[in-house]
């Protein structure tokens, strides 16, 4: 019933990922490839096209699941058909195969192939996303969440991954997320280049905390947003759809059920899909789990961090 991904998978960096710099934003080399990268730069969107784009661990999966039930009209039978993966692909990640004779096109050659409407994923950076995407004024749903919360997702969602570097401790992660220096590049930058948009028609700015408190109102936004009404019994199903425990539950929005996360599924106990590892992917879903993760002066040096990066920009987060 969940996706079977076979023989694809990233690498195995034998624990070693290597970061190159684009255009000052740290990327990994064997997943978001320089000449992907470089592709990127002339790639076509269309107009009808929707990206959801985030720093990683701010809400993209949830988001997409939204985006998803909205263009499907609520039809979860539809949606529930394929694969969030699928659903939504990763425009510059590339899955690599682990069997020499498949030779895996780079996403976003795939997206090409793509009927339309499509969704897309991105995590890249306003001035590395594809400049076509504003030019044909595809739709941008942007997704923000408090750094704090952020920074601890991150954190675990980096632990054995294959496809990210590793840290020894939490400190050691929160240094390099504080400098800048995760995967992705500094936050503040990737945040502000997208909340300057905002006010573009084609653009929708969301906070992760909003959805936790108001998830029906946000099924709503992003409807109008994408020009879809629903009476109140389908917002409610879109809305049962997207919670924490139903996603997490659900194998088709689960992104732990896919055979090449490092989470990979133990097995699937009636709804319970059981990760090998300690953390899955769908982790908490809270707002303010920093608090039992920073010290008091990792507190007072984020705080310092946000009021100097998002100084007069009129962002600010409740955390
Ligand atoms: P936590 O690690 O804090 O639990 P992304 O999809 O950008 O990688 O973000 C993943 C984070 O979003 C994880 O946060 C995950 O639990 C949370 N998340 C995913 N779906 C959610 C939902 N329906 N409601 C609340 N949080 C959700």
């Amino acid at each position: 019933m969940f996706l079977q991904s076979g023989g694809f998978r990233p690498p195995a960096p034998n624990g070693k990922v290597k970061i190159y710099e684009c255009e000052g934003v740290p990327l990994a080399e064997h997943c978001m490839q320089p000449s992907t990268m470089e592709a990127l730069k002339t790639w076509q969107a269309r107009q009808d096209d929707v990206f959801v784009v985030t720093y990683p661990k701010a809400g993209t999966t949830w988001t997409q699941e939204i985006v998803s039930a909205v263009i499907r009209k609520g039809d979860l039978e539809q949606v529930n058909k394929t694969h969030t993966y699928l659903r939504n692909p990763f425009l510059e990640a590339t899955i690599f195969s682990s069997t020499k004779d498949i030779d895996v096109p780079p996403t976003h050659e795939i997206i090409d192939k793509m009927k339309s409407p499509r969704t897309i994923k991105s995590h890249l950076p306003g001035h590395l996303l594809p400049p076509d995407v504003m030019e044909k004024k595809s739709r941008i749903v942007y997704v923000a969440r408090n750094p704090k919360d952020l920074a601890v997702s991150y954190y675990y969602f980096s632990m054995g991954n294959p496809t990210l570097p590793q840290y020894d401790t939490w400190n050691d992660f929160f240094d390099d997320f504080c400098a800048g220096k995760t995967v992705y590049g500094p936050w503040w930058n990737h945040y502000l280049y997208y909340w300057k948009l905002r006010h573009e028609p084609n653009v929708l700015f969301l906070k992760f905390e909003n959805m936790k408190k108001d998830l029906k109102g946000t099924v709503e936004r992003i409807g109008h947003f994408l020009e879809y009404t629903f009476s109140d019994d389908v917002l409610d199903r879109i809305v049962s759809h997207c919670t924490f425990e139903n996603m997490k539950a659900n194998p088709m929005t689960n992104p732990d059920t896919l055979r090449f996360m490092k989470t990979n599924v133990e097995s699937i106990d009636n709804n319970n899909i059981i990760p090998k590892d300690s953390h899955p992917f769908m982790r908490k879903g809270k707002v303010g789990d920093w608090k039992s993760h920073f010290t008091v002066s990792q507190n007072e040096a984020m705080d310092a961090l946000i009021r100097e990066k998002l100084a007069g920009s009129g962002l600010v987060f409740e955390c």
